[in-house]
Parts: structure tokens; sequence; C-alpha cells
């Protein structure tokens, strides 16, 4: 089989690039290790920045997310028993939207489905050639191997995937930091704790009260990466989350049986160049932010923006887009990376903390609620960089 552009991973960022590129004439196949209930089943990002939404919409995808998504102006921010709110749309004039990670990715595959789109589900052992030549892809699917001949690679198959591994090592350089808790977070069908969300700094540790609509909410606490599951029953959480929301929040919230229950580590990780060759690499494959600001599914939206222009523009008779795909993508990149560490760092609790860093940290929180001018720095960030 020949196609223009081999897709490796179906999340989001390989669905969106082969949804745009397809609308504009450019043949791709998508190749994704798992089933699509299986990665359709998986809870992740729940806030989209502007620019998200409009990729989204220009390319037919915006319809659900425009009808069913929840728009926030603003959210909360607490410590000492107290929040105030920072206005997005008064200090930028943008607003974000609730809309859950699982719904983009579900109008995606409608859409695939809709225009006769190739994705190949339960592609196993995905292999890259030849990347600095004539590029082809293998993998094997019901006892067969498979072949892909193509003009490009773009690896979306997210951190754990085959395309950053197939870049070698003396071309590639990585940096990386871990954060020494995780997240635990909980899904639940309960009326969220207010209609905006609510990040809390606590002497006990992090905790942000989501949501994903009217009646299914989302909490997140900082816990250690390494407890167990088990350790965490339903009250066990509700208890700890109430500790560490501000009193009036913590007495009104309505809980509930969990209907998902998992904790997620922290890292942030950035791979540079984001292209090899007749690769490129997007979203988690290439980078990993802190979730703290929501920043992870938005970047990977931004990445398939330059990689998608790049390519049409390519296939137009002009290089330059893709060429400069990899600085344009990771001068973006650097920017979420900083604004994730410095929200995650501001609202948790770290080992190393003592006493004079929390205080350094509750007074940086007194001094955004009481500055406009710090305020605005965490709004244009929250509510997405300009592309
Ligand atoms: P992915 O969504 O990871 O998609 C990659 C796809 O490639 C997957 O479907 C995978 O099955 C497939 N794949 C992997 N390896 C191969 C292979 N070898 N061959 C073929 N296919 C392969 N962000 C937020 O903003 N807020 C959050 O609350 C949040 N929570 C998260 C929780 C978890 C547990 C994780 C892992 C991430 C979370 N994120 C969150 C980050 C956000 O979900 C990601 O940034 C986003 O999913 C990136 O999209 P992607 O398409 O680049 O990668
Ligand atoms: C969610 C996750 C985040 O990391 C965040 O900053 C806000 C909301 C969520 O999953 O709802």
């Amino acid at each position: 089989t020949r196609t223009q552009v081999c897709i490796v991973g179906g999340g989001p960022s390989g669905l969106l690039l082969s949804q745009i590129l397809h609308r504009a004439g450019i043949d791709t196949i998508v190749l994704e290790r798992r089933s699509r209930d299986y990665v359709l089943g998986r809870i992740r990002a729940g806030v989209l920045e502007g620019g998200t939404m409009q990729m989204l919409r220009e390319a037919g995808v915006g319809a659900r997310m425009d009808t069913e998504g929840f728009l926030h102006s603003g959210t909360y921010i607490a410590a000492r028993n107290r929040s105030f709110r920072v206005d997005f749309e008064a200090l930028t004039g943008k607003q974000v939207i609730v809309y859950g990670q699982t719904e983009v990715t579900k109008d995606l595959y409608d859409a695939r489905d809709t225009m006769g789109g190739v994705v190949v589900h339960e592609a196993a052992n995905v292999a890259i050639h030849d990347a600095g030549g004539t590029p082809y892809v293998t993998y094997h699917r019901d006892g067969t191997e498979h072949r892909i001949d193509c003009d490009w690679i773009a690896g979306c198959d997210g951190f754990h995937g085959v395309s950053r591994k197939t870049i070698p090592q003396d071309v590639l350089r990585t940096t990386e930091r871990t954060y020494p808790f995780g997240w635990l977070g909980i899904l639940s069908h309960t009326k969220p704790a207010d209609h905006e969300l609510i990040y809390a700094n606590h002497d006990r540790g992090f905790a942000l009260a989501s949501m994903r609509n009217a009646n299914l909410s989302r909490y997140y606490i900082q816990a250690p990466a390494d407890d167990p599951l088990e350790k965490w029953t339903d009250d066990a959480f509700w208890d700890e989350l109430r500790r560490r929301l501000p009193s009036d929040v913590a007495e009104a919230i309505e809980t509930g049986p969990s209907i998902e229950k998992s904790i997620a580590p922290l890292r942030s990780f950035v791979a540079e160049p984001m292209r090899w060759n007749r690769l490129f690499i997007v979203g988690d494959a290439a980078h990993i932010v802190p979730p703290t600001g929501a920043k992870g599914l938005n970047l990977a939206i931004s990445d398939v923006h330059y990689l998608s222009d790049g390519l049409i523009r390519h296939y137009a008779g002009d290089d330059e887009g893709l060429d400069r795909y990899s600085e344009h993508a990771l001068a973006r990149v650097w920017k979420a990376t900083r604004f994730s560490w410095w929200f995650t760092t501001l609202m948790h609790r770290f080992p190393e903390d003592g006493h004079f860093g929390q205080r350094m940290k509750l007074a940086e929180i007194d001094y955004l609620e009481g500055s406009r001018a710090a305020q605005t720095v965490m709004a244009e960030n929250y509510v997405g960089l300009p592309y």
C-alpha cells in the first residue's frame, strides 16, 4: 500500500492531522496499536483553549463541542480556606471550554468514518524504516506483516510510542524533570463543586475541582505516585479532597461512587528537534507537561496546526512550513512547559518546601490575587498563547 502521510497513533493528534490533511486532498493512513473502544475509554484532558476550539471547528469537528461544551470565562484559585477568581475574559478577552478529550476523540473518529478515512486498529509492532531516504512503515495485524510506503511519517503515538525512539540518540536532545508526587483523579456522576474550576493550594497538598458536564465531576488530589489505588477508597478520597478545599466548598460538595479512579505521575519532558528527515514527532510523542493548567492536549493540537500547515504548503510547492515545523512548534512548547512548571510548583507541596517554601507560595498567591499584572500573565498563558 502507498499513502502520502503515514500517521502512527490514533489519539487526538493523529486523528486531527488525518482529518485536516484529508480535507486538503492529502492521503493518509492512521496506524493505532489499540482498539477504538480502548482509545475512547481513556479519561484524560478536560479543558480546551480557544485555538484548539478553532482548529476543531476548521476541521469540521466542532459542532458537538459548540453545543455540549461549557465555556468558562475564569477560574478560582484557593488557599488558606478562601478563594478568588481570575477573570480570563476581562483580562484577555478569551475563554476556554470544558469538553473532554474522550468526546474530542469520539468526534474525530466519527468524522474519519464519515469521510471514509483509513484508521487501522490493533496494528502491532509498528516499525519505521528509512526515514532518511524512501520511508516505509511495517506492522502486524491478524498474523500478517503489512507495509505502507509513504512520503512522510507523522509520529503521533504518545510518550511510549515508537516514533521518538526511532530517532538516533545523537540527533535527539531530551530534557526531563519528574515531580515527587502524582495526581490521583476520580470521575463521578455528581454535580460539580462550582460552575468553574477550583485550583487549591493546601498544606496537605494540591486539589482540583473540575468537571465534564452538569452531572459529571472530575476531581484530583496530589498524592504519592506509587500509592496503591486500594488505599484510596472513595470515602478516603472524598475526605482528603474536602480537607484541601475551602470549607464552604467542601461542605456543599456532592459525593458519590467513583466511576473511574487512577494515579498519574507528573513530569516535564521535551525532545528536540521534532523532525528527523522524513519523520515528524507530534504531541505527547515529543513532549509531556505536568497536568496543572491543562496544556497537554492543547499543545498536541498546536503541533498539528504547524505540521498540517507545513504539509499542505509542501504539496503546493513550498517547503518553508515543514522546514520550520520543529522551530515553530518548540517555541510554543517551551513556553507551555514553563507555564505548567510554574503553576505546578506554585500549587503543590514539595518535600523540600519547608515552612519558608510554603510561605513563599502563599505570598505569591496573595500577590496574584491583588495584582492585575500578575493575573494577566496567568490568564494569557491559561487561555493559550497565540500560534
Ligand atoms: P495520545 O493521546 O497518547 O495518543 C497516542 C496514541 O498512539 C494512543 O492512542 C496510543 O494507543 C497510540 N500508540 C502508542 N504507541 C503506538 C505504537 N507503537 N504504534 C501505534 N500506535 C501507538 N492533559 C490535560 O491537559 N489534562 C489532563 O487532565 C490530562 N490527564 C492525563 C492523564 C493521563 C493518564 C495521561 C497519559 C495524559 C493526560 N493528559 C492530560 C495529557 C493529554 O491527555 C495528552 O497530552 C494528549 O492525549 C496528547 O495527545 P496525543 O494524540 O499526542 O497522544
Ligand atoms: C482538568 C485537568 C487539568 O490538568 C486541569 O488543569 C484542569 C482540568 C480535567 O481533567 O478536568
